[in-house]
C-alpha cells in the first residue's frame, strides 16, 4: 500500500525558458588542471611558486636524483620565466596528480621544450617501467620543442620519468604528456569528465568563475587576453583557492568546451573591482586603466563572435577557430559588495557593452546570498539601470529549498529576469539531491522570471577539494557522479516547450515545529576564550572556559522557543572568534550564533537542520574578537524570533522560516513528438513514504511512459568524495490519458508520456 495523490495537469501552459539548464565551472577543487585539463604533468612549467601555497616551489610534483638547476635565463618565453638545467646522469620523476592513471593501447603524447649546453644528447622518457617509454634527441643549442608518443603495453599507475645520460646537459620547461584522441592528436580535454558534462545536456557554461573571475587583489584578477595563445606564453598567477592557474584552459578553451558539450557561452567579466574578501577590501581598477578595462570587455565579444575582418575575430581564427562561438550572454561582476566603486565601475561597463553589443545579454549581480543587503542592494542598482537579468546565489540548507519552491511566482516579470548563478542544498546526501529536485521544478514553473540556473560547484578532485558539496567527484582513474548529478541530468536531458499548471492533491507540505526541550553550549575552535558573567534563563552560571581544540561546554537546558542567555567573553589566545549553540542535539533542528565567524570577520547566526546547517541570518561585517578586549552577548529566543545583541548594537534581529516544506512536488512540460503532444513529468517524493502519483493528462488516449527513476537510497546517504548510491533505473508505465507512478521513499522521477500508436 503506497498513498496516493493526484497530479492534474491543466492544459493551459507557458513557454519554457530555452536556455534553463546549464553549467557553472571555475579552477575549484582542482576542477581544470588535474581534473578537466587532460595534461599529465604536474607543475611541467617549473612556475609553481610561494605565491601559490606555502612551501610551494619550481620543483614541486618533481622528484629530482641527480644535479639539477632552476634558472631564470634566457627563459621560453617572459611569462614562463623558471626552466630547469639537468647535468646528467639525472632522473626527474613527475608524480602526476595521484600518479598517472593508463591503459593498455592508451597513446601520449610527450613534449618539451629543450636545449642542450653541448653535444646532441639522447633523453629517454617513460611512464613506469614496462608501461610505455620513448625517447627524445635534443640536439640544438636554442629552445625547440620536441615531442615523442608513447603506447602504453599494460594496464597500470605509473608517474613519468625522464632520464638525462652522464655527462649531457640540457635545459627543460613545458614539460607535457597528454593523451591522444582518435585523431591522433594530444587531447585538450580529459575524455571522461568531458563525456559526464556532455551527459548533462547543458544549455550554457558559465565560466571562469566565481570568485576567480574577479580575484583576490588587482592582481588577480582574471584577465582573458592573458590566457590565449601558445600554452608556454599565457600568464600563470596564483589561485585563490590555494593552487596555481596554468590557464592551459584558458578563454578559447572554455569556449571549445561550450562547443564540445553544445552550451552557449557565459563569460563572466569582473565588475572591475576585485574581490571584497580580498585583505583590506574589494580594489577598484585604477581610473586611468578603466578604459583599457571596457576596451578588454568589447574585445572578448569580438574575440567571440567577430568576422575575420575584425582584429579580435582574425585573431579567433589564427588560434584556429575562424567560426563564431554564438555569444548571447555576458556576465558582468560576481557576488560583488554593492559599494559606490562598483556601481561606478559596473554601469560604465555595462553601457559600454549595450551599446556596442545590443545582441549581447547582460547579466548583473546581487550579492552572495539570496537575501540580505547585496542582494537588496544589487536588485535596487539592477532596477535602477533596467539590467536585462541578473545573477542570484543561494548555497542553502534542504529545508530552505523545499520551503522555496514556490519563490519566483512573486517576483515581477516586468523587472530583471533571473540567472540563479550559484546554487546547491549543503551536503551530498540523497535529502539535498532531492531538495535540488524539488526547487528546480519550481524554477522551471516560472519561465518568465527564470531564464538560466547552474548547479555550483560542478567538478572535484576526491582529496584537492576546497568546498563541498560539488556535483561530479573524481580520482586520477574514475568519475564519481553524486546524486544531484543524476537530478540535474533528469532535467537537462528531457525538456519540454510549454511549461504546464499543475493541480496535486492528497498531498500537504509538512509544517516546520520549533522544537521545545534543548540545551545551550558555548564552543570557540581555534580559540580560547573565558565567558564571565553568564546568565541562562535569569540563572547566574558559573565562568566558563573553552579551548581551542573546540571542545563545547553546555551551559544546560532551555525552551528554544522562550530563552535568554547573556555573558562577556573574553578570548586569551588563538585567531577566531566563538560561537554558541542553541536548540536540540543534533541531528535534529539548532541555531548556531558565530560572533566572529568566517575568519573572525563577521557575527552569523545559522541553523541546522538533519545534520546539515547554513547561515540563515548574516553574515553581517564585523570587526571580530580581539584578544584581551571583552565582547558582551546578549541573545533572546521568543517563538520563532532570533535577537542577538554584541556590546550593545542588536545585529541580528529575524524570524525564523516557518513556511511549510514542500516535499512531494510535480512539474509537467509539454513538446511535440513524433506521433503527437509528449509530456516531460518530473516528480520528488523526499518523504520516507512510498507514494504513487496518479498524472490526468489533458488528452485522452493510450500512453506509454519511460521513466528515470532515481530511488533506493536512504536521505543520509550520499558524501563528499564518492560516487552516488544510487543511479537512475529505467521504468515503462502504461496508462489510458494518464498514468500511475511508484515512487519509493525519497526518489525523484524524470518520466516522458508519449501517445501509443
Ligand atoms: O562555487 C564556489 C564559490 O561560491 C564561487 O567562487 C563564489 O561565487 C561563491 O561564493
Amino acid at each position: 500500500m503506497s498513498d496516493r495523490f493526484t497530479v492534474r495537469v491543466g492544459a493551459g501552459s507557458a513557454d519554457a525558458a530555452p536556455d534553463l539548464w546549464g553549467l557553472f565551472i571555475e579552477d575549484l577543487n582542482d576542477a581544470l588542471d588535474g581534473g578537466l585539463n587532460a595534461e599529465r604533468v604536474r607543475n611541467g612549467d617549473f612556475e609553481f611558486n610561494e605565491a601559490d601555497r606555502e612551501g610551494w616551489h619550481a620543483l614541486t610534483g618533481w622528484t629530482v636524483v641527480g644535479d639539477v638547476e632552476v634558472r631564470r635565463e634566457d627563459p621560453v618565453h617572459a611569462n614562463n620565466a623558471h626552466h630547469l638545467r639537468v647535468s646528467g646522469p639525472a632522473v626527474l620523476v613527475n608524480e602526476g596528480w595521484d600518479g598517472i592513471g593508463l591503459a593498455a593501447g592508451d597513446r601520449f603524447r610527450f613534449s618539451c621544450f629543450a636545449r642542450t649546453q653541448g653535444a646532441p644528447v639522447t633523453v629517454a622518457t617513460d611512464i613506469g617501467e614496462g608501461l610505455a617509454g620513448a625517447a627524445i634527441t635534443v640536439a640544438t643549442e636554442d629552445w625547440q620543442i620536441l615531442e615523442a608518443d608513447l603506447a602504453a603495453t599494460a594496464d597500470g599507475r605509473g608517474e613519468l620519468s625522464i632520464a638525462v645520460p652522464e655527462g649531457a646537459v640540457v635545459d627543460l620547461d613545458c614539460v607535457s604528456l597528454r593523451p591522444l584522441g582518435d585523431d591522433g592528436e594530444p587531447l585538450t580535454f580529459r575524455a571522461d569528465l568531458l563525456q559526464t558534462l556532455q551527459d548533462l545536456r547543458p544549455s550554457f557554461i558559465r565560466f571562469p568563475g566565481g570568485c576567480l573571475a574577479h580575484g583576490l587583489g588587482l592582481e588577480n584578477l582574471y584577465h582573458w587576453k592573458r590566457t590565449i595563445g601558445p600554452r608556454h606564453e599565457r600568464e600563470q598567477i596564483r589561485n585563490l583557492w590555494g593552487y596555481h592557474q596554468s590557464r592551459q584552459i584558458g578563454y578559447l578553451e572554455y569556449f571549445e568546451l561550450c562547443e564540445a558539450t553544445g552550451a552557449t557561452p557565459i563569460p563572466i567579466v569582473a565588475a572591475g573591482v576585485c574581490c571584497q574578501n580580498t585583505p583590506g577590501g574589494g580594489v577598484p581598477i585604477p581610473e586611468s586603466e578603466m578604459d583599457d578595462y571596457i576596451q578588454d570587455v568589447l574585445d572578448l565579444v569580438e574575440f567571440a563572435d567577430g568576422g575575420p575582418d575584425t582584429a579580435w575575430g582574425a585573431k579567433r581564427a589564427a588560434l584556429g577557430h575562424p567560426e563564431p562561438f554564438g555569444l548571447r550572454y555576458l556576465g558582468i561582476g560576481n557576488e560583488d559588495e554593492i559599494t559606490d566603486a562598483f556601481r561606478d565601475r559596473y554601469a560604465r561597463i555595462e553601457d559600454a557593452v549595450r551599446a556596442a553589443h545590443p545582441e549581447v545579454t547582460v547579466i548583473g549581480t546581487t550579492g552572495p546570498q539570496p537575501a540580505g543587503p547585496d542582494y537588496e542592494a544589487g536588485w535596487a542598482f539592477a532596477r535602477e539601470r533596467g539590467t536585462p537579468i541578473v545573477d542570484e546565489h543561494g548555497y542553502q540548507v534542504p529545508r530552505w529549498f523545499h520551503q522555496n519552491i514556490d519563490r519566483y511566482q512573486a517576483y515581477d516579470p516586468d523587472e530583471a529576469k533571473v540567472y540563479i548563478g550559484e546554487y546547491a542544498a549543503r551536503s551530498n546526501k540523497v535529502r539535498s539531491a532531492l531538495a535540488e529536485a524539488a526547487y528546480m521544478i519550481g524554477l522551471e514553473r516560472r519561465p518568465e522570471v527564470v531564464k538560466l540556473a547552474s548547479y555550483a560547484p560542478l567538478l572535484a578532485r576526491v582529496g584537492h577539494t576546497q568546498w563541498t558539496p560539488d556535483l561530479i567527484y573524481f580520482n586520477a582513474e574514475e568519475v564519481l557522479p553524486s546524486a544531484s548529478y543524476f537530478v540535474q541530468q533528469g532535467f537537462g536531458v528531457e525538456r519540454g516547450e510549454r511549461v504546464h499548471a499543475v493541480e496535486v492533491e492528497g498531498v500537504q507540505g509538512e509544517p516546520i515545529v520549533l522544537p521545545r526541550e534543548g540545551a545551550a553550549m558555548l564552543r570557540s575552535d581555534g580559540a580560547t576564550v573565558a565567558f564571565t558573567d553568564v546568565v541562562l534563563d535569569g540563572n547566574r552560571l558559573p565562568d566558563v572556559v573553552t579551548g581551542a581544540e573546540g571542545e563545547g561546554v553546555l551551559l544546560g537546558g532551555i525552551d528554544p522557543t522562550a530563552a535568554g542567555l547573556s555573558f562577556t567573553a573574553e578570548r586569551s589566545e588563538g585567531g577566531e572568534g566563538f560561537m554558541v549553540r542553541l536548540g536540540p542535539e543534533a541531528p535534529q533542528s539548532f541555531l548556531e550564533v558565530h560572533i566572529g565567524g568566517w575568519q573572525n570577520k563577521s557575527t552569523t547566526v545559522s541553523r541546522s537542520d538533519d545534520g546539515i546547517g547554513e547561515a540563515e541570518h548574516g553574515p553581517i561585517p564585523w570587526t571580530g574578537v580581539q584578544t584581551g578586549e571583552p565582547v558582551r552577548v546578549e541573545i533572546r529566543l521568543d517563538g520563532p524570533r532570533v535577537q542577538v545583541w554584541v556590546d550593545g548594537e542588536l545585529r541580528h534581529d529575524y524570524e525564523q522560516d516557518q513556511r511549510p516544506e514542500q516535499r512531494v512536488v510535480a512539474g509537467v512540460l509539454s513538446r511535440q513528438g513524433e506521433h503527437g503532444t509528449e509530456f516531460v513529468v518530473r516528480l520528488v517524493n523526499a518523504t520516507g513514504v512510498a507514494r504513487t502519483a496518479a498524472v490526468e493528462l489533458p488528452e485522452t488516449g493510450p500512453v506509454s511512459a519511460s521513466v528515470k527513476l532515481l530511488a533506493g537510497a536512504g536521505p543520509d546517504e550520499g558524501a563528499p568524495g564518492e560516487a552516488s548510491p544510487a543511479t537512475p533505473v529505467d521504468v515503462v508505465v502504461n496508462g489510458d490519458s494518464g498514468i500511475d507512478l511508484d515512487l519509493p521513499p525519497w526518489s525523484f522521477a524524470t518520466g516522458v508520456i508519449r501517445p501509443v500508436g
